[in-house]
């Protein structure tokens, strides 16, 4: 896996009539990562996308694949899915892999992997149209990982799937990020950026507004908890530990930012001051209170 930047874009714009969609977006994604689009409803990630696939042409701006300014020698190193792609209801999966394989100029031979990446090389010979929601979702990620592209850019996966499919996506996306391939994924939920994803951009009304590490925002996000008998004492204590700023009561707690800090770093520090806690926890983060704070540093 190598690290360079896999996608460049600078100053990528795409206007419809008066409407910004997309405002001068320069992103750098790195091979090996699994990049999420994050927005809102008409943020501009299926725009995004459909610019980076050459599907639109932008306004304004550029972007490159791999550093090569070539479209056409770069293609078939993306798979992608940005609407459910047309299947033919009464060929099997294997069938539609076929014609898919055509299409493509694959050999047939790369149907058989593909299947069983996606877990469904035991229904392979059932008609598509028996298929239930996720099924059809997961052949057309078997599709479009025919060509075995480097990159494979996915609109919503989960959109529309229950809580089994969406755990079904989610998963096949991670084996398929854990075999090399950048993924490249829009979604308006934080939960599966969160889970799926090692970095993201956050995009609102057609501007980025953040971009970064899942794990360092989670980081940033971390809370140690400590309770004790004297409070008060607790406090003044926890704030000469290095890296502690601020300390604050929460209920019948003290929480302060966890940065790298471990429990167990913790409480051998309270122990030497001889202080015996009666509570200590980590709380992680989640992307939700990340995102509300760079939704509210932009107001
Ligand atoms: N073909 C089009 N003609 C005119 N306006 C469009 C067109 N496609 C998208 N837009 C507008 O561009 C903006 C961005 O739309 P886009 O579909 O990229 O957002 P999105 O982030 O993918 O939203 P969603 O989460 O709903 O899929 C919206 O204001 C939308 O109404
Ligand atoms: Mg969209």
């Amino acid at each position: 896996m190598s690290m360079g930047p896999i996608l460049e874009t600078a100053q990528l714009s795409k206007s419809y009539g008066r409407i910004r969609a997309l405002d001068n977006l320069d992103l750098s994604i790195n091979e090996g990562m699994v990049f999420g689009f994050l927005g809102p409803n008409g943020s501009g990630k299926t725009t995004t996308l459909a610019l980076l696939l050459q599907v639109l042409r932008p306004s304004s701006g550029s972007f490159n694949w791999f550093g090569k300014p070539q479209w056409d020698n770069v293609r078939k190193d993306i798979g992608a899915i940005l609407e459910s792609p047309c299947f033919y209801p009464y060929l099997s999966g294997y069938q539609n892999l076929m014609v898919s394989a055509r299409i493509k100029e694959v050999n047939l031979a790369a149907i058989e992997p593909v299947l069983r990446t996606v877990d469904l090389y035991e229904r392979r010979n059932d008609p598509f149209k028996t298929y239930s929601l996720g099924m059809k979702q997961r052949l057309a990620i078997a599709s479009a990982l025919l060509a075995n592209p480097r990159v494979l850019i996915l609109d919503e996966p989960t959109n529309g799937l229950d809580p089994q499919g969406i755990v079904e996506i989610r998963n096949l996306i991670k084996k398929i990020a854990g075999t090399g391939k950048t993924i490249i994924l829009a979604s308006h939920l934080l939960d599966e950026v969160q889970k799926v994803c090692s970095h993201f951009m956050v995009l609102r009304q057609g501007t980025k507004l953040f971009q970064g590490s899942v794990k360092d925002a989670l980081t940033d996000q971390s809370l140690i908890e400590v309770a004790a008998a004297d409070m008060q004492y607790l406090a003044e204590i926890l704030v000469t530990y290095p890296g502690v700023e601020k300390v604050e009561r929460r209920d019948d707690k003290l929480v302060f930012k966890a940065s790298s800090m471990s429990t167990a770093q913790i409480n051998h520090f309270l122990i030497e001051k001889k202080i015996v806690v009666s509570h200590l926890a980590k709380k992680n983060g989640n992307l939700e209170e990340e995102f509300l704070r760079i939704l509210a540093k932009h107001e």
